[in-house]
C-alpha cells in the first residue's frame, strides 16, 4: 500500500489531504468530525480581530450553480460552481483560546495537525493573533492573504487587498516571522496578474510557504430574473479554478522552489494528485466538504491511496512536481518536440453519417471523399482538434518521420521561427515594435 505521509515545513503529515479554513473548521465539533474522518489537518476558520469580518459570516450567503449557471437542486457533481459571501471566523479570536488548545490536543493524540489561519486589523494584531496561535501549541499558521471580501466591505482592510501588494504583503509577513517561531504559510490571491512577485517577496519576508490560492471574486446573473446573484460581486470558486490554480502551483514550484499548499479546486482524489504533479507538498480541501459532507473525505483519501497503487507510485515523493518537470519551459521549447500528424481509421469512421472532425479541423487537411474522409496530410499541422471531437475514437496522431517530412507532403514549420537566438539579440522584437508604430 502506497505510503501518504508527507513532511512539509517540517511536519509530519500523514496523509497530504488538509481541511481548508472555510465553514467547515468553524465550529469545534466539525473540527473533531474533520480529526475522526483522517484529515491529515485542519486550518482553521481565519481567525480576526476585525468585527465586521466576523458579522460578514454570520450573514453569510450561498449560491450553488450547476454547469449552466443555475442553482443545483439535489447532487452535487464537480462541475460546481461556488458563489457566495462570507466572512472570518464569526467568533473572535480571544474567544478561541481554550478550543485551540483542546482541539490542537485531539488533533495531534489522532496524528493530525489543527493549524492556524489569521486576518487582522493592524500589523499588531496580525502579530498578535498569530503568537496567541502559536502560544496555544498550534504547529504553523497561514497568513489570509487572498480573501476577497474585505475590498467589499467598506472601512475593512485585509485579505486580497494586501495580497495585491508585495510591499504590504512582506511588511506583514515579516513582522509575523519575527514574531513567531512556526512555520508561517502565505495565502495568495489570484485575483492579480502579480502573483509570483508576491510569493517572492513573501519568501523574502521569511514566509516557509505559500498557499495557492485563495478564490476569485466573481458576478453571476440570474438571466431570468436580469438580477446579479446574491446582489452582486461576490467569492467565486469551483473545480473549473483549478488550472488556474495549477498555474501559479507550477510557476512557484519551478521558480521560486518554496514550499506549496495546493488550493482552490479539489474534488476528489484526482484533482489532488494535479496539485502534487504540480508541485505542491500538501493540498486544501475546501467547498466541496461543504457541499457533500465530511462523510466524503474518507473517500478522497482512499481514491488517492487507490490512486496510487493502481499506477505505482509508492510514496508521496514519487508523484511530487513530476508534472512540472515535464513541462516545456516556453512554446520555443515546444517546436523543438517532434512533429506529429493525423491518420483516420476508415474502418471504425462512420463517415459519411458523421462528419465532425472535417467541420473542427481549420487547416484544410480533413475533406469529404467518395464516402470517406480524404486527408491533405500537407496541410495538417498536428493540432491534435480532431482526435478530441471524434465521437468514435477513430483519428490518433502519428509521429511524422523524417522521410515524410522531407517528401514534402506534410507541413513544416518555417524555418526560422521560435529560434531563441533571434529573440535573445533583439531581432524579432524590433520588427514586431516597428509594426505596431506604422
Ligand atoms: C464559504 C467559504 C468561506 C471561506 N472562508 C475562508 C476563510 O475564512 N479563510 C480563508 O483563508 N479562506 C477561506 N475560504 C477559501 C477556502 O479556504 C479555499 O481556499 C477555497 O474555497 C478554494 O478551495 P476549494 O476549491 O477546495 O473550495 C472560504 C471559501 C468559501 C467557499
Ligand atoms: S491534427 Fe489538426 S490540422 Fe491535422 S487533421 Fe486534425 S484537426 Fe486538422
Ligand atoms: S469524426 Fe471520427 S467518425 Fe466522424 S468522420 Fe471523422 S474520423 Fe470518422
Amino acid at each position: 500500500m502506497a505510503d501518504l505521509s508527507v513532511d512539509f515545513c517540517g511536519i509530519k503529515f500523514k496523509n497530504p489531504v488538509v481541511i481548508a479554513s472555510i465553514e467547515t473548521t468553524n465550529s469545534p465539533e466539525v473540527i473533531r468530525e474533520c480529526v475522526d474522518a483522517g484529515a491529515g489537518g485542519m486550518i482553521i476558520k481565519t481567525l480576526t480581530d476585525i468585527e465586521d469580518m466576523a458579522r460578514l459570516t454570520q450573514n453569510s450567503k450561498y449560491a450553488i450553480l450547476n454547469e449552466k449557471s443555475e442553482p443545483i437542486r439535489g447532487k452535487v457533481n464537480r462541475n460546481f460552481v461556488f458563489y457566495s459571501r462570507s466572512g472570518y471566523s464569526s467568533t473572535g479570536y480571544r474567544e478561541w483560546v481554550p478550543y485551540l488548545k483542546e482541539l490542537n490536543k485531539y488533533a495531534e493524540d489522532h496524528g493530525s495537525h489543527l493549524i492556524g489561519s489569521a486576518g487582522g486589523k493592524t500589523v499588531q494584531s496580525w502579530v498578535d493573533i498569530c503568537r496567541t496561535i502559536e502560544d496555544c501549541g498550534l504547529p504553523m499558521v497561514e497568513l489570509n492573504f487572498g480573501c476577497p471580501h474585505p475590498a467589499m466591505m467598506p472601512g475593512v482592510h485585509g485579505g486580497s487587498m494586501i495580497g495585491q501588494e508585495p510591499d504590504v504583503a512582506e511588511e506583514v509577513t515579516r513582522r509575523v516571522c519575527e514574531a513567531v517561531k512556526i512555520p508561517v504559510v502565505v495565502k495568495l490571491t489570484p485575483d492579480q496578474s502579480r502573483v509570483l512577485e508576491v510569493a517572492r517577496a513573501v519568501q523574502r519576508a521569511g514566509a516557509a510557504a505559500v498557499t495557492a490560492t485563495n478564490r476569485y471574486t466573481g458576478f453571476s446573473i440570474d438571466i431570468e430574473t436580469g438580477s446579479p446573484r446574491l446582489g452582486g460581486p461576490a467569492g467565486i470558486g469551483g473545480v473549473w479554478a483549478k488550472p488556474l490554480s495549477l498555474r501559479w502551483v507550477h510557476r512557484i514550484h519551478t521558480e521560486l522552489g518554496m514550499p506549496i499548499t495546493g488550493s482552490n479546486g479539489i474534488y476528489d482524489h484526482r484533482d489532488i494528485v494535479e496539485f502534487i504533479m504540480a508541485g505542491a507538498g500538501i493540498v486544501q480541501v475546501g467547498s466541496v466538504l461543504m457541499l457533500k459532507g465530511i462523510k466524503f473525505l474518507p473517500k478522497i483519501i482512499a481514491g488517492l491511496e487507490e490512486f496510487m497503487d493502481s499506477h505505482g507510485y509508492d510514496d508521496m515523493e514519487s508523484m511530487f512536481g513530476i508534472a512540472s518537470r515535464r513541462s516545456v519551459k516556453d512554446y520555443g521549447e515546444q517546436f523543438r518536440k517532434p512533429r506529429m500528424h493525423s491518420e483516420v481509421n476508415h474502418a471504425t469512421c462512420k463517415n459519411p453519417s458523421c462528419t465532425i472532425c472535417i467541420q473542427t479541423c481549420f487547416y484544410d487537411t480533413l475533406w469529404q471523399s467518395d464516402g470517406q474522409v480524404g486527408s491533405h496530410l500537407d496541410h495538417c499541422i498536428g493540432c491534435e482538434m480532431c482526435t478530441q471531437t471524434c465521437p468514435f475514437d477513430s483519428i490518433h496522431m502519428h509521429v511524422t518521420s523524417d522521410e515524410q517530412r522531407l517528401s514534402g507532403d506534410f507541413f513544416t514549420i518555417s524555418e526560422g521561427v521560435f529560434e531563441p537566438e533571434k529573440f535573445e539579440n533583439g531581432f524579432d522584437r524590433g520588427i514586431s515594435l516597428s509594426r505596431v508604430k506604422d
